[in-house]
């Protein structure tokens, strides 16, 4: 079966859902947080941060969640809201009201915040994809970092820069993925937001972040060689680049191809990159439907990745896709052929911890 990486469809509806925030805070009050999930076992406070990717609807939502957000989390991600999709669904406007929630509440708790993304080949508002003269667009897509970087300038501490530009299968595909950037602008969109980023917030980290650079097939270390490529030109040209995301949603069928990583990793790290894990979740659809089965193969899953992570070197942060399964994206882009509801993140869908926090709790201390 193909892959969501190979057709990736976004509902947007999802990304888009806005509701008044006071309603849903309101709401949320109603709801009692039973204590037992209050418990002294936070992570916030880990050596290596303990990242958490914060989708708007449950953060607004579901008071449990932002409780354990405050217990737990080191960094704070918005998952959905720092996308042009999210941000720019007209052209003229810029709409910040879902991201400065999120970050407003992640300063009120001192937790520093990841930016994602600010650009991405999906998740784009209908009218960035229909531009087609190249001077416009570049106009546009530095226009966007300006605003949006110089916003939270010196408040979002790292930013993915750019997402997902390298080909799913470079091997078969030519290294860049297709998408209006690259359409448009050729291999140059890397550099100009790279180099807008820069000028917006010189005091920001930033990211390349991409999936699928883990594993050692031939289209792994095709993809990893593409990464390589683009952050040796962009040093060349002297445009600034911090560091490297691994989206790390891992296959529980795959395994992890550990001298090809740690090879990986500490290439990055001669060229004086940092190496970040961004989205970390565990892709469970093959495996068998008892739960106990899953949480030990999403363990050995996972810590067979961070083994081979953290013998490569320092990592600066561990972060997860979403908190809760409830919210996965995973149950809806991997979807299970029996009724078993997906298992990919450290806590269930009633917000209880798995052997997953508990693994993740080891590699952050
Ligand atoms: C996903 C979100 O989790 C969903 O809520 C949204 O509907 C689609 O995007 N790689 C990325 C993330 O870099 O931005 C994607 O997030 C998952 C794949």
């Amino acid at each position: 079966m193909a892959s969501f990486f190979e057709k990736q469809t976004i509902n947007k509806s999802n990304l888009l859902t806005r509701r008044s925030a006071l309603n849903a805070i309101g709401a949320g009050v109603t709801a009692s947080i039973c204590s037992s999930f209050l418990t002294s076992n936070a992570l916030a406070t880990s050596n290596i941060p303990f990242g958490v990717a914060v989708h708007l609807d449950p953060f607004r939502n579901e008071p449990i969640f932002r409780e354990l957000l405050k217990q737990h989390a080191g960094l704070i991600v918005p998952m959905n809201a720092l996308k042009w999709a999210s941000l720019r669904h007209t052209e003229g406007k810029f709409d910040f009201g879902g991201s400065d929630e999120i970050i407003n509440f992640a300063e009120v708790n001192n937790k520093p915040i990841h930016g994602h993304a600010l650009l991405w080949y999906d998740a784009n508002p209908s009218w960035i994809d229909a531009v087609t003269s190249p001077p416009l667009l570049e106009k546009l897509l530095i226009e966007h970092i300006e605003t949006v970087v110089g916003r939270y300038a010196g408040r979002i501490a790292t930013w993915d820069v750019v997402n997902e530009v390298v080909a799913h299968d470079p091997l078969t595909q030519g290294k860049w993925r297709k998408g209006v950037w690259h359409n448009i602008l050729g291999p140059r969109h890397v550099e100009i937001a790279f180099a807008a980023a820069a000028k917006a917030d010189p005091t920001c980290r930033l990211f390349i972040n991409d999936y699928d650079l883990e594993d050692d097939s031939l289209r792994t270390e095709a993809r990893q060689r593409a990464i390589l490529q683009i952050v040796r030109r962009l040093q060349k040209k002297n445009i600034p680049i911090h560091g490297v995301g691994l989206q790390a949603h891992l296959y529980a069928e795959r395994r992890t191809g550990r001298d090809n990583l740690i090879k990986f990793v500490r290439e990055l790290k001669s060229l004086g990159l940092e190496v970040a894990v961004t989205e970390l979740d565990v892709i469970d659809w093959k495996l068998s439907a008892d739960p106990k089965v899953r949480d030990r193969a999403v363990v050995a899953t996972v810590r067979e990745f961070l083994d081979a992570i953290t013998d490569a070197g320092s990592v600066r942060n561990i972060t997860t896709w979403g908190l809760s399964d409830k919210h996965s994206w995973i149950k809806d882009v991997f979807p299970r052929s029996d009724s078993a509801k997906a298992r990919p993140l450290p806590f269930d869908d009633q917000w209880q911890k798995k052997p997953l926090f508990d693994l993740i709790k080891k590699y952050t201390k």
